[in-house]
């Protein structure tokens, strides 16, 4: 804190893939924010929804048999783009929220199987997904120390090793294991595309060994790398998929979590178990409203698939700084996410390089995330190749500076 106080950027207005800050300097926003602004800032239809809605019923809970429109449409909507027939969905309030229901909701599911037993939440190294309790205790980065005793029975495997997932689930004895929780394109991680064929690998093994796969597609959903949940790209059909970010584009907060019928099953039977689990906010009119809103955007402008089509051009845009010598690598090349990682010796003799380099960018005009090795982008799914081009000479400045 000591070295933000006194200066922060202060941003105070957007408008598609631009924000301002309270001094009128311009920045290309190549992070959507933190990976969620995939329509853009300032889109009035999302602005006017959230309005009509406000107006209309602000706010009213959904607990026990409650429910209001929005909710119900959302959860509908979003059970339909699903890639299993038949989902359920679960709502909340952001992404950490969704992977602490989806880490309960699979322990439960094998408890009301019989196999209570089942506890062991895995992920993948380099992973993030969030800050909960659950999110915590199964991060792959280096954000666990200090809080004292996390949740129990977590372990982490290679992220890009299926034999590594397969030795762990035997290790621990499959009758101990949940689930498998991954990104199929890691995001703050790192931006990490997985290894051809390793996510049909991983599903595999999963399946062998009774554990449910629960696919975090908070930063791949919604048309960032291409699909509405980001695991169709890969054929994928995950027991549980958890999204936040891009369902809104963070226009208000709101996340959630689809269940598979067979997972959603045992909670639904008349002679069912309850799910013993909901937050203030899940199912809020209003946060459902931005996001019904924002999904008609997606389909109006065919936003989904538009990462597809100009990931090419992106990516070999961006992939030009690979001749900078600071520079090892421009990671990426699935939907508009990228990382410019900077040479290892560089991060090693300079662990705030990849924060120098962010800062560099953003005296340059360029948003952008910093990463462990380098910076992440991710820019709204309505940038243009003009903009493209922009970022590459944003950071190509940056890169001289630093
Ligand atoms: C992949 C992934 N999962 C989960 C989260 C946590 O989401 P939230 O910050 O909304 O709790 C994030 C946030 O960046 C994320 O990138």
């Amino acid at each position: 804190m000591a070295a933000v106080d006194g200066h922060e950027l202060v941003i105070e207005r957007g408008a598609g893939v631009h924000v301002w800050d309270t001094d009128g300097k311009r920045y290309l926003d190549g992070a959507a924010s933190l990976w969620y602004c995939n329509v853009g800032h300032g889109r009035r239809e999302i602005a006017d929804a959230i309005a009509a809605q406000q107006g209309r019923l602000a706010a009213y809970h959904v607990f026990g048999d409650v429910a209001n429109p929005p909710a119900l449409e959302l959860a509908e909507t979003l059970a339909a783009l699903a890639p299993v027939p038949g989902s359920k969905v679960f709502l909340t309030s952001g992404g950490a929220d969704s992977i602490d229901t989806a880490g309960k909701l699979a322990r439960l599911w094998h408890a009301v199987r019989g196999e209570p037993a089942r506890t062991f939440l895995l992920s993948r190294e380099h992973a993030y997904h969030g800050t909960h309790g659950i999110a915590t205790s199964i991060l792959g980065m280096p954000y666990r120390d200090g809080f004292g005793t996390l949740v129990a029975d977590t372990a982490q495997v290679a992220w890009d090793d299926a034999g590594a997932l397969e030795e762990t689930i035997v290790r621990l004895g499959p009758e101990r294991v949940a689930a498998f929780v991954f990104e199929p394109v890691i995001g703050a991680g790192g931006v990490l595309v997985p290894p051809d064929g390793y996510l049909d690998e991983v599903t595999a093994i999963c399946r062998r060994h009774g554990v449910l796969t629960i696919a975090d597609a908070v930063i791949n959903g919604f048309g960032r790398i291409g699909e509405w949940f980001g695991v169709e790209r890969y054929g994928l059909e995950p027991d549980l998929i958890v999204f936040a970010k891009g369902v809104t584009s963070g226009y208000l907060p709101l996340g959630g979590v689809v269940a598979a019928p067979r997972v959603a099953e045992p909670f639904w039977a008349e002679t069912g178990r309850p799910f013993s689990h909901g937050a203030t906010y899940s199912g809020h009119p209003t946060c459902c409203a931005a996001a019904l809103a924002n999904i008609a955007l997606l389909r109006q402008d065919d936003l989904v698939h538009r990462a597809r089509e100009l990931e090419g051009r992106f990516h070999a845009a961006l992939r030009a700084l690979e001749a900078h010598p600071l520079v090892a690598e421009v990671r990426g090349g699935v939907g508009l996410m990228a990382a410019v990682a900077l040479e290892p010796d560089v991060v090693a003799a300079d662990l705030a390089a990849p924060t120098r380099l962010w800062r560099a960018a953003r005296d340059a005009g360029l948003l952008t995330r910093w990463i462990r090795d380098g910076v992440g982008l991710a820019p709204p799914l309505v940038v243009e190749d003009e903009h493209v081009a922009a970022m590459v000479d944003a950071l190509a400045t940056a890169l001289d500076a630093v």
